[in-house]
């Protein structure tokens, strides 16, 4: 698939064929190229936990209300920034850390990819959520310092995902001047 073509036909999958499994090969494909987005310093700060309990994923609504969908899925990656790993800076006048920003660019890689494999996903959010990024360390046992930044939702598609409006809107473009 052409990147550019990837880029506007991806859209958001809720609704799986819960009769097929997404290989591991083929996760382990869409995570490596998560792996190649770019990075504050290139400190590349981001941790993957692979969900494929039906269970656990069914779970996930209790602590992030939207992804009740999980439940017919087929997997869940959680990607989660490492903030202590992260190009960050820590002085009385300044405070701040990329962790949110570099694992957003790595789920928008992984997104593409999936959908490149014919594979549906969906970003639900957890960071900036202060409730849903205790419920998600406390659910996985993840140490203080990993902070999970997206609950990636993933199957195979039940149906076509529908292509949205147009969104282009060269309105949005400032050429040279506001
Ligand atoms: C930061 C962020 C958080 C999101 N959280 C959720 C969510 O919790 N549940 C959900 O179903 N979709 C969630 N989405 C998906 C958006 O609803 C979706 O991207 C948007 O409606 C545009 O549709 P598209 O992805 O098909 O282009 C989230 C997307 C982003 C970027």
């Amino acid at each position: 698939m052409e990147t550019i073509d990837a880029i506007l036909t991806r859209r958001s999958v809720r609704q799986f064929d819960n009769t097929k499994e997404i290989r591991r090969e083929d996760l382990e494909e869409i995570i490596k190229a998560a792996q190649y987005a770019p990075s504050a310093h290139n400190m590349q700060p981001w941790e993957f936990l692979v969900v494929t309990d039906k269970e656990q994923m069914a779970q996930l609504r209790h602590v992030q209300p939207w992804t009740s969908f999980a439940k017919e899925a087929s997997a869940v990656i959680l990607v989660c920034g490492n903030v202590n790993q992260s190009f960050s800076r820590h002085k009385e006048d300044e405070t701040w850390n990329y962790s949110d920003i570099d694992c957003s660019l790595a789920t928008e890689n992984l997104l593409l990819a999936a959908h490149a494999k014919g594979i549906g996903a969906c970003f639900c959010g957890a960071a900036p959520m202060p409730k849903v990024i205790s419920g998600l360390q406390e659910m996985f046992a993840l140490p203080d310092y990993i902070r999970p930044l997206a609950i990636v939702i993933l199957g195979y598609p039940k149906t076509e995902p529908k292509q949205p409006d147009n969104r282009f809107k060269p309105e949005k473009i400032h050429w040279e001047k506001w």
